[in-house]
């Protein structure tokens, strides 16, 4: 499938809605062809031939048409709004849905604020265009056809004169368009990275203030609103240059009518009426070429929207369910690692770990920064799958397992700790909707973070605000800790989860941790403090895993472990 067929798809939904609004559209433009009839009649025959008892028939009819062609316009004007919103509805929930199913490698390839100009301005785009350009193309259409029949039915010879001008005004507006197009390109463009910036400093903005980078970034912003405004300025003085001649063609549109008509009224092989008939559809022949770089650059910009929505789409995630795969509602929690090695554009990050794990038992990961121990974990859960080896949960490898199933089953308290701005209550309870407030509670107490939550003003109702502003990085960590236990898992991964609170703290978490029943816990961390009494300690260097085994085996091998306890602990013995 390509992007306009799939975009086709939401057409097709709304069908009747276009066909509809479009005979609605078709009926408005044939109403157009009475007015001026009757206007050719007003002078012909009112006017000229003195049969007054005739006006006010024609001007109750013109009244009447002018209602009835405002009322089905708008009417289908409506319709075409409604069923763009229905697709626009439809639309925007597919690709969240889409963006829902991608995983771990594609939002780290993906700029934040691409994704969202794809659910914000690349929508806008769509809408105008399913709401807008395409009744507005339909109607010119319709108008120019009309008043090429309406010109040629009144006097071939009128028609003919005419229509030697109108290629000269079509030729311009085509010319304008392809020299415009490539401005209008530069504008979405710049605008996207003024975007960016704006995303960026907003997110960022402690960072800025704490390195007092304010007047650096207000720079950097500065040139690109400058671009910005260039660009459009660049687009502006391009479509500047054609304005002249083409409204010079224009009105020599209607000079050439005025000027061949009148010689034709002279001559009598014209009546007045006629011509006066004839300048009520010029405008129906003006609008279209007036209209066509605009309707065009719509187009343009509906297609390109399309385009890069559908490619964000359009990406299959690399973590994908197999046929038949497990559901299983509780895992006992065996974990193995066979052979496991992970690799990332030719970068080898794990290599060839492999290691066992009874159902609860607790295991320690250590190991220097950027060795490999976050993506040892980010493996357990499937975020990635290994490049080579395998990973066994109860003796099945994890790719048999559905993903809700494996990741209902793993509580994990991430590293990088997310909050949302909701209230505490809503990011524990986050793990598993529906809980009670007392379970929500017992978690909190588990994690340690009962004491500094009952002392906020608002206690568990306070909202924290984006990534949890507004709480230490202890305490934040404790809510995500919190919300990972909430959820009873299987397997309870805590990368780095105790590192910003005190060690006493981290010593009562440990403490109650203890309690939690059978569970396979895994604890990620730098400080020996948090690993020492784990039934098994693994301990990773540059990918591989090159210790392991209890505290005192792993002390008795003098190894890295022993190292880093002597550098913790200090050479006491
Ligand atoms: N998505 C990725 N693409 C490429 N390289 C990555 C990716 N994620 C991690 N890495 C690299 O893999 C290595 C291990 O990263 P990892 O996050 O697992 O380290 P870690 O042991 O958890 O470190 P820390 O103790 O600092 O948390 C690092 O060198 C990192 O740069
Ligand atoms: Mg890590």
């Amino acid at each position: 499938m390509n992007a306009l067929k799939w975009f086709r798809t939401f057409l097709a939904e709304h069908r009747t809605r276009y066909i509809v609004a479009l005979s609605l559209a078709t009926i408005t433009a044939v109403c157009f062809i009475i007015n001026p009839i009757i206007s050719g009649l007003i002078v012909d025959d009112v006017v000229m031939g003195g049969n007054y008892a005739l006006l006010p028939t024609l001007l109750l009819i013109f009244i009447a048409m002018t209602i009835f062609r405002s009322a089905v316009r708008y009417t289908y004007i409506l319709i075409f709004e409604r069923a763009s919103q229905g697709i626009l509805f439809r639309m925007r929930d597919y690709v969240f849905r889409r963006l829902h199913e991608q995983d771990f490698s594609f939002y780290n390839k993906n700029r934040t604020g691409d994704l969202m100009s794809r659910q914000t301005g690349d929508m806008e785009a769509i809408r105008h265009f399913t709401a807008f350009t395409i009744y507005s193309v339909y109607e010119n259409v319709l108008f120019f056809l009309i008043a090429i029949v309406m010109i040629f039915l009144v006097d071939y010879r009128l028609a003919l004169c005419i229509f030697c001008v109108v290629p000269l005004t079509a030729l311009t507006a085509m010319k304008q368009l392809k020299s415009i197009r490539p401005a209008f390109h530069k504008i979405r463009e710049q605008f996207s990275n003024l975007t960016t910036a704006v995303q960026e400093n907003i997110g960022g903005n402690r960072v800025v203030k704490a390195f007092v980078r304010e007047e650096y970034e207000i720079e950097k912003f500065g040139k690109e609103n400058d671009a910005y405004q260039a660009a459009e300025i660049a687009a502006a003085m391009i479509w500047r240059k054609y304005v002249p001649a083409f409204e010079f063609f224009l009105s020599l549109t209607t000079i050439v009518l005025y000027l061949a008509g009148s010689i034709m009224v002279i001559g009598g092989t014209l009546t007045l009426g006629e011509l006066v008939m004839v300048n009520g559809y010029i405008w129906m022949i003006n609008l279209p070429l007036r209209m066509s770089g605009w309707l065009a650059n719509d187009y343009q910009r509906f297609v390109t929207s399309v385009e890069k929505i559908y490619s964000t789409i359009d990406v299959e995630p690399d973590i994908k369910e197999l046929d038949g795969a497990y559901t299983i509602p509780r895992i006992n929690g065996q974990i193995a690692f066979r052979n496991v090695s992970y690799t990332v554009e030719n970068e080898e990050i794990l290599k060839d770990v492999s290691f066992n794990v009874m159902p609860g038992q607790t295991v320690g990961i250590i190991g220097a920064t950027g060795s490999g121990k976050t993506t040892l974990m980010n493996l357990l859960c499937r975020f990635y799958d290994p490049s080579d080896g395998d990973i066994l949960i109860d003796r099945v490898n994890l790719k048999n397992y559905d993903l809700t199933s494996l990741r209902g089953n793993i509580g994990m308290a991430m590293q990088d700790v997310f909050l949302f701005s909701d209230t505490i209550e809503g990011n524990i309870a986050y793990s598993s909707p529906g809980c009670t407030f007392a379970e929500v509670k017992a978690a909190a107490e588990i994690a340690n973070a009962d004491g500094f939550i009952m002392k906020l003003p608002e206690q568990y109702d306070t909202i924290v605000g984006e990534r949890g502003v507004g709480l230490s990085g202890g305490q934040k960590q404790r809510i995500s800790l919190a919300r990972a236990l909430l959820k009873d898992p299987a397997i309870v991964i805590l990368d780095d989860t105790t590192s910003a609170v005190d060690t006493e703290t981290e010593a009562i978490i440990q403490e109650s941790l203890k309690y939690l029943g059978n569970r396979t816990v895994f604890i990620v961390a730098h400080r020996i403090s948090s690993i020492k009494d784990a039934d098994m300690i693994l301990v990773i260097e540059d990918g591989s895993m090159v210790e392991s085994g209890t505290h005192e085996e792993l002390m008795e091998k003098e190894g890295y472990y022993a190292r880093v306890f002597k550098q913790q602990y200090g050479d006491f013995d």
